[in-house]
């Protein structure tokens, strides 16, 4: 830290104002933390809609980066992604580029002020942030079929579910659960699933379970008070953390963490809203629990206690903006500034009913340390072909077997993951993209790189070249890739 930058025990953060209620809700928070005592030196940034609009399609400028490389700490408020082609989610793009692995969610019910049907839930959604289907990796690769890439490592699973024991142990939660649907994702779901039976065995104190996602997020709907953290792979996360903010109370009270080893970013769950936006009705609160996550984050403990609770007791004096405004619980309609008022009014006051909160006035930021693995040995045994090519499976998979007369074989065709050659149904519906398996006999010697190129440049003369291959391997032995379904 630079000595003549900043005083003592000022912490520098960067904020951004964002898009349509951004810059209304940004304002209501900060002077609410600044009121309760919080020590920032504020550097402020430009992404979104601005920035988007000079031609940059990232929506983010290279000062931004050092910026939020320089404080580490990231307040942001909501931002809109133009719609329509070219341009990249810019949420996505700064969780990603800063390693921000950890998405935290905290979804308590504040029954009876705020109308619910879960008056006990308190659940905690911990979400996986950088991969699986938020790569952004997609394609067209024929006439009729785009694909989008999901993408599950283990590292990557490994060191959210750590974080999940590791704060389900700090903050003294009982469970954890598991969401996937590895019943039809063997590898990529199953790969969470297994990191997380692995981890959970580290932790006996703390329960675990796993449930199939149609059916936990069924149950999480129904009765959220039987689940307390849960630990999920990105997309279900993203779905499920809207679903369970939006059944304790409202989307519009949620805040997130964004939790890396070393910058965190702090936002509301909700968008940029921008049809509300410029009206002075928007509800901060999301975006200020966010900031509580913040203070707390940068060893400002105290400060997030004295802000948290005022705006607990804010809710419970029914001082509500309209979002959650009710006339049989509610007492005063009131818009953004107003709300903010009413916390600053409060501040150094607790809840009665609702349960006060107390953080650590400082703690060490939770870490998490991954175990090693030997790399297990990787050998080659055949390839996916994917054709785009239109016409009856028979047809296909006799030419095939013509053009593969070396030592990779024609084991099946599937078409959208179905098997359809040899002995396919007439009834399963094709479109014009084939996943053709080549595979060498396992009498056969060491299949090499150099035989596929052989088998791909066949399929280039004869007319059929290839939109995509796929390696096929085993690991330790163990096959890299699923079967065809029917095969
Ligand atoms: C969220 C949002 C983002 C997401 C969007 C805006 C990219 O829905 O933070 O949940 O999908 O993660
Ligand atoms: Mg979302």
């Amino acid at each position: 830290m630079k000595a003549n930058s900043v005083s003592a025990n000022e912490v520098p953060i960067t904020v951004a104002y964002g898009d349509g209620i951004g810059p209304e809700i940004t304002n209501a928070t900060l002077k609410i933390i600044t009121a309760a005592g919080a020590r920032l030196k504020i550097e402020e940034i430009k992404v979104g809609e601005e920035v988007y609009k000079k031609g940059i399609s990232s929506g983010i400028e290279p000062s931004a980066w050092e910026s939020l490389r320089r404080t580490r700490v990231f307040l942001k408020a909501p931002i809109t992604t133009p719609e329509g082609g070219g341009y990249k989610s810019l949420n996505v793009t700064i969780r990603k580029t800063l390693g921000l692995y950890a998405n935290v969610r905290q979804c308590p019910s504040y029954y009876p002020f705020v109308s619910t049907k879960h008056p006990k839930m308190d659940v905690v959604i911990i979400r996986e942030n950088e991969e699986d289907l938020y790569g952004g990796i997609e394609h067209r690769q024929t006439g009729d079929v785009v694909q989008c890439l999901k993408l599950i490592s283990r590292p990557g699973s490994e060191r959210l579910i750590r974080y999940g024991f590791e704060y389900a142990k700090r903050y003294g939660r009982r469970k954890v659960t598991c969401f996937t649907k590895d019943n039809i994702m063997k590898m990529t779901d199953g790969l969470f699933h297994k990191v997380f039976d692995e981890v959970a065995k580290e932790y006996p104190d703390i329960q675990s379970e796993h449930w199939i996602v149609d059916i936990g997020a069924a149950k999480l709907a129904d009765k959220p008070e039987d689940f307390d953290v849960i630990v999920l792979p990105n997309l279900y996360g993203d779905i499920l953390s809207d679903v369970a903010a939006q059944i304790a109370g409202s989307v519009g009270l949620a805040g997130s963490a964004n939790i890396g080893d070393n910058v965190a970013m702090f936002e509301a769950i909700h968008g940029s809203a921008p049809r509300r936006a410029g009206q002075n009705v928007a509800n901060p609160s999301g975006l200020l629990l966010a900031a509580v996550q913040m203070l707390v984050h940068i060893g400002q403990g105290e400060v997030a206690t004295r802000v948290h609770n005022a705006w607990l007791k804010t809710i419970e004096d029914g001082i509500h903006t309209y979002d959650i405004f009710n006339p049989e619980i509610s007492k005063k309609k009131v818009g953004t500034r107003e709300f903010a008022d009413a916390v600053i009014e409060r501040l150094g006051m607790r809840p009665t009913i609702l349960k006060p909160v107390e953080y650590p006035s400082r703690s060490d930021p939770i870490t998490v340390r991954l175990s090693s693995r030997p790399r297990e040995k990787k050998e080659l045994v055949g390839v996916d072909v994917f054709l785009d090519w239109q016409g009856q499976p028979e047809e296909l998979g006799k030419s095939l077997e013509n053009i593969a007369t070396g030592k990779l074989k024609l084991v099946m065709i599937t078409n959208r993951g179905t098997k359809v050659y040899p002995d396919g149904l007439p009834e399963t519906f094709c479109v014009d993209h084939w996943r053709c398996r080549f595979q060498a006999s396992s009498n056969e010697k060491e299949l090499r790189h150099e035989d596929i190129i052989d088998l791909l440049s066949k399929l280039v003369k004869s007319g059929l070249p290839p939109v995509k291959t796929e390696g096929l391997y085993t690991f330790g032995g163990v096959p890299g890739y699923s079967l065809g379904q029917g095969q």
